[in-house]
């Protein structure tokens, strides 16, 4: 994976992230019904950190928000003293696959819009960072309207089918149990929003 080409790309398209309302949207429907007071939220490809500082109203202890494009991250902590005036999120450039954390020290992973350039490698890291009964809450692009741009295209993985239908977006998240697939729509785009447990010994456990 050439990650320097994947940041140049993304710092290329920073200035005028945030000028699309989208992205915002998703991440609240991500966090809109975790649980409140998590210990550790991990945001994997944050971006401008949309979903790091909605995880905010769960009011918990940290953040780690993790982005490979450093341009990209700048405008994330340009929102800082507005949004995060507590310092709670931490910011880091860098691969988000692996996640930077010990294994099972996470209590909710975020992973909005982001899922079509980490492929379901992720899953598998998720599943390891996330301590049992943690919460996963991911977005997915359908595969009935996912049309990449050319610059876009070279960086989309291979390892995964993008879902056509909620059954086959909650099929993704294998291993987690309690997975929950809702479609959600704005203007002509649609994406679906997973939600899903890490498992205790095999059930969920709810915190
Ligand atoms: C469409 S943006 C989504 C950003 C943000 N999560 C949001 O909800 O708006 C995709 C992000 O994934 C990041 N990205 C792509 N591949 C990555 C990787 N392997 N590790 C970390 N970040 C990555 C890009 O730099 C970009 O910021």
């Amino acid at each position: 994976m050439d990650h320097d080409a994947r940041a140049a790309l993304f710092d290329s398209t920073a200035e005028h992230y945030d000028e699309d309302t989208f992205h915002a949207r998703v991440a609240e429907e991500l966090v809109a019904p975790l649980p409140p007071e998590p210990d550790l939220v991990l945001d994997v490809a944050t971006g401008t950190g949309f979903a790091a500082y909605a995880a905010l109203r769960l009011k918990p202890s940290r953040v780690l928000a993790v982005d490979l494009s450093p341009a990209m991250v700048a405008q994330a902590t340009a929102k800082a003293a507005e949004l995060d005036p507590s310092g709670l999120i931490t910011w880091q450039v860098g691969p988000a696959v692996p996640m930077p954390v010990e294994d099972h020290s996470a209590d909710v992973v975020l992973c909005a819009s982001s899922l079509h350039f980490l492929g379901a490698v992720a899953f598998a890291d998720w599943l390891r960072v996330l301590r049992p009964g943690g919460r996963l809450a991911f977005s997915v692009v359908s595969g009935m309207r996912f049309k990449p741009s050319r610059p876009f295209e070279a960086f989309v993985p291979k390892d995964i089918t993008f879902p056509t239908d909620e059954a086959e977006a909650a099929a993704l998240a294998k291993g987690f149990v309690d997975v929950s697939a809702q479609t959600f729509t704005a203007g002509s785009r649609t994406v679906f929003v997973v939600h899903a447990t890490a498992p205790v010994n095999g059930a969920a456990k709810r915190p």
